[in-house]
């Protein structure tokens, strides 16, 4: 895929230090961006930034709505946002705890929410914001359906909000499985078992590579006509 290069503007990654928001970093800073990164662990954060250089850094809990505030508070003009942070969150709902559940919602949907009443102030009107909804909205599981209604509520936020904050631009991508960190923590040793299973029951018979995912966010970053889309980037899986 060709992409437009991305100099001088500034993008936000919001779930920057791994996986898919740590792949569309460096993509858009490999475009020329000028590129922040957010997201919890100072440790990470700072390696990843030794390793890309010139990225600037901010540390928060996109749940907490003050620290994304804070975090955003010194930005100079923001022309695109993705918000890559979130993760999985299983429990049946008669036995799963309460907690968990809550902090599925308040992450991706609130979460989401606070990101956008922080950036949208300093991005003059125009570029885009991308949320990240996933496969779990098209194809939830039996055992994990606080992840599937956060995936549905964060692409439901980019219809919506496309219409409230014209013209700026409003999407979502919607990974499928993707080999992440994320998967190497729910999954540990069993993860390419697991994943060449799936491999073998989606249409192209391979899954998505992070960078194949930022690709995608990239791609809605660029289309300047693209909004309330909703982006899947499933190797097929949502339609078996
Ligand atoms: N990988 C998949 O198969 C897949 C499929 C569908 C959807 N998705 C979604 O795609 C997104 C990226 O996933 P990934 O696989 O790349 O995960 P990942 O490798 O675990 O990366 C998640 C990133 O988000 C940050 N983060 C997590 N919670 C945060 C919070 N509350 N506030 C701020 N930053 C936070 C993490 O850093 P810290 O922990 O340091 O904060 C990390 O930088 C997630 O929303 C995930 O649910 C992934």
């Amino acid at each position: 895929m060709s992409l437009h290069p991305l100099n001088n503007q500034h993008v936000v990654i919001v779930g920057g230090s791994s996986g898919i928001g740590l792949a569309t970093g460096t993509l858009a800073k490999q475009l020329g961006a000028d590129v922040t990164l957010i997201s919890r662990e100072a440790t990470k954060l700072k390696q990843v930034a030794t390793q890309l250089g010139g990225v600037r850094l901010a540390i928060a809990d996109f749940a907490d709505e003050a620290a994304i505030h804070a975090a955003f508070a010194d930005l100079p003009t923001i022309h695109h946002v993705y918000v890559a942070a979130g993760g999985f969150v299983g429990g049946n709902v008669l036995e799963g705890s309460m907690a968990d559940f809550r902090r599925a919602i308040d992450t991706r949907l609130w979460g989401s929410v606070h990101v956008v009443r922080a950036a949208v102030p300093k991005m003059n009107g125009t570029g885009s914001l991308t949320f990240t909804g996933g496969l779990s909205t098209d194809r939830p599981v039996a055992g994990a359906w606080a992840t599937a209604v956060a995936t549905a509520a964060a692409e439901q936020l980019a219809r919506a909000l496309a219409l409230e904050l014209a013209p700026l631009r409003v999407n979502a991508v919607s990974p499928g499985w993707t080999d992440t960190p994320m998967w190497d923590n729910i999954l540990g040793a069993e993860k390419q078992t697991v994943f060449s299973g799936v491999a073998t029951q989606v249409p192209v018979k391979r899954l998505s590579l992070a960078t194949e995912v930022a690709q995608a966010v990239i791609f809605l970053m660029n289309s300047a006509t693209v909004t309330g889309e909703v982006l899947h980037v499933d190797s097929g899986h949502r339609l078996v």
